[in-house]
């Protein structure tokens, strides 16, 4: 088994959004659900200028994707999906991994996520810790765990 973190190619976003789609619907959504997240999930070529984006890469194929944007001392975990067929093989934690890192090489000293809710145990997992709830930024009125991840400073 070969694995590499890289970042994508521009002619990559159509299958990383759509690797983004069928990733949360893992969580057994209905489709009204689905399409209303359907936006929030899509990777666009003007992504790739304004935030920074790492493509999990298994034996030749697209295995998972992450997208982080650094504000300051700030860090936002925008995405991070896993092919629903290779789940739970360490592709989240490798992707979590490199977000935390290039987040602390960029300055930020937390990492803040705002988690679906079933993968909330996972980011707990990955040493984040909850701080509260955000407003769903596809679903008007849900709520979502909300945790910081704080970062080690590398100066
Ligand atoms: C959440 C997600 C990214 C985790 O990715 P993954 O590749 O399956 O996770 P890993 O295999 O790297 O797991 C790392 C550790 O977390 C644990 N873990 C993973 N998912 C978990 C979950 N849903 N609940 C509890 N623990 C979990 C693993 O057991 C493992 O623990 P270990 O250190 O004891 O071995 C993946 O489930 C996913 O893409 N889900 C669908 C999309 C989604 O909801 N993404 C997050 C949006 S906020």
């Amino acid at each position: 088994m070969s694995r590499i973190i890289r970042p994508p190619a521009i002619e990559e976003l159509p299958a990383l959004s759509a690797l983004c789609f069928r990733s949360k619907a893992v969580w057994g959504y209905d489709s009204d659900f689905m399409e209303a997240c359907r936006g929030e999930l899509s990777i666009d070529p003007s992504d790739l200028r304004y935030t920074s984006i790492a493509v999990a890469e298994q034996d030749g194929g697209l295995a998972g994707v992450a997208q982080i944007k650094v504000t300051g001392s700030d860090a936002d975990l925008l995405k991070l999906f896993v092919e629903p067929a290779v789940l739970r093989s360490g592709i989240g934690r490798a992707l979590f991994a490199w977000a935390a890192d290039l987040a602390t090489s960029q300055g930020a000293d937390r990492l803040l996520i705002e988690a679906d809710p079933d993968a909330a145990p996972f980011y707990r997992r990955m040493g984040a810790r909850d701080v509260g709830l955000a407003p769903s930024g596809s679903i008007p009125g849900r709520t979502l765990p909300k945790l910081v991840k704080d970062l080690c400073s590398i100066s």
